[in-house]
C-alpha cells in the first residue's frame, strides 16, 4: 500500500491503496462518489468516463500509480456543482436518459468536447462520443441535447 495524492472535484485527497488500483475504485469505493459507473471494466464501454486535466479519460483502465500528483481530476459530481452546466439541463430538457446507467460518462465526455469545440457537428459529435455506448439507444437525443447546449451556453 502506498499513500497518494490526489485532486478530485477541485478538492484534495490522500488515499491509501495499492498502485494497481484503478481510479474508477478509488472514485467509488474510496470516497463514495458513485456518480461513475463500472460497466465493462476494459475500456470498451464509456460508462466510467471522467475527466483527467480536462480530457475525458476511462477511469476503468487508469490505475491510481499513473495519475500525476498535481492532476486535475473531474467526475459528473463536479460539474455544475454551483448551478446545473448546460449539458445538464439540456438531458433534463429533451429528457435524454432511458436507464441512464451509460449517462454519466456519455454527459462527461459532451462537456469535454464542448470544451474544445463549442459547436460541434453531429459528424463531431459521434466522433467524440463513439466509445460511449448506450444499450438503450439514446444517441439520437444526445446529439439533439448536445446541440441545445450550444445554443443556450448559459
Ligand atoms: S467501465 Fe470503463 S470503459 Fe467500460
Ligand atoms: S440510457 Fe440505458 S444504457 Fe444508455
Amino acid at each position: 500500500m502506498k499513500t497518494y495524492s490526489i485532486t478530485v472535484n477541485r478538492k484534495p485527497y490522500e488515499v491509501e491503496a495499492e498502485p494497481d488500483v484503478p481510479l474508477l475504485w478509488i472514485l467509488r469505493d474510496y470516497l463514495g462518489l458513485k456518480g461513475t459507473k463500472f460497466g465493462c471494466g476494459i475500456a470498451s464501454c464509456g460508462a466510467c468516463t471522467v475527466h483527467l486535466n480536462n480530457n475525458p479519460v476511462r477511469s476503468c483502465q487508469l490505475r491510481i500509480s499513473a495519475i500525476p500528483a498535481n492532476a486535475k481530476i473531474t467526475t459528473i459530481e463536479g460539474i455544475g456543482e454551483d448551478a446545473l452546466h448546460p449539458v445538464q439541463k439540456a438531458w433534463i430538457e429533451l429528457q435524454v436518459p432511458q436507464c441512464g446507467y451509460c449517462q454519466s460518462g456519455q454527459i462527461m465526455s459532451a462537456v469535454a468536447l464542448l470544451a474544445k469545440k463549442p459547436m460541434p457537428s453531429d459528424q463531431d459529435i459521434d466522433a467524440a462520443l463513439a466509445g460511449n455506448l448506450c444499450r438503450c439507444g439514446t444517441y439520437d437525443r444526445i446529439r439533439k441535447a448536445i446541440h441545445l447546449a450550444c445554443e443556450n451556453p448559459k
